[in-house]
């Protein structure tokens, strides 16, 4: 099945949000495949959304990402994870954003979004090889995975 890289902002961590995010995923059934927290280096955070470099907000978004808060990187598995994932984290603005989604309930700024999530199954092949090494992915198979992820 697929696999999709969520990363929790700063913002996210000094508000003290990791756990409520986290576990939004985790109680939807996915597979959590790698986490770690570390401040990114401004080298990686401008290579993670090298896409955006000519917009005007670009620098702005490298200093929010590299501010020395850090931020909690991670690997999420299962069906539709890319999509779903997208729909858990909300629209970009949180004026646009589900109410029920991450940005819904905790976001009011479009520069202080609390969490990013692959948007393409591209997107998340590059960030996930960008952000973790091999040996950091894990294998496993949680208890309910046969119950959560059958399609039949
Ligand atoms: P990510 O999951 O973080 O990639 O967000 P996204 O896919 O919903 O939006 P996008 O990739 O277009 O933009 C990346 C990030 O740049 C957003 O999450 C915002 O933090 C920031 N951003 C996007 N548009 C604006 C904007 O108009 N103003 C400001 N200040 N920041 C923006
Ligand atoms: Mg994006």
């Amino acid at each position: 099945s697929e696999r999709s890289f969520v990363m929790i902002k700063p913002d996210g961590v000094s508000r003290q949000l990791v756990g409520k995010i986290v576990s939004r995923f985790e109680e939807r059934g996915y597979k959590l495949v790698a986490i770690k927290s570390l401040t990114p280096s401004p080298a990686l955070a401008k290579e993670h959304y090298i896409d955006l470099a000519s917009r005007p907000f670009y620098g702005g978004l490298v200093k929010y990402i590299t501010s020395g808060t850090p931020v909690v990187a991670m690997v999420w598995e299962g069906k539709d994870i890319i999509r779903q994932g997208r729909r858990i984290v909300g629209a970009t603005n949180p004026l646009e954003s589900d109410p029920g989604s991450v940005r819904g309930q905790y976001a009011v700024s479009v520069g202080r979004n609390l969490i990013h999530a692959s948007d393409s199954f591209e997107s998340a092949t590059k960030e996930i090889d960008l952000w973790f090494s091999e040996a950091e992915l894990s294998s496993y198979e949680p208890t309910a995975w046969g119950w959560v992820m059958a399609d039949n």
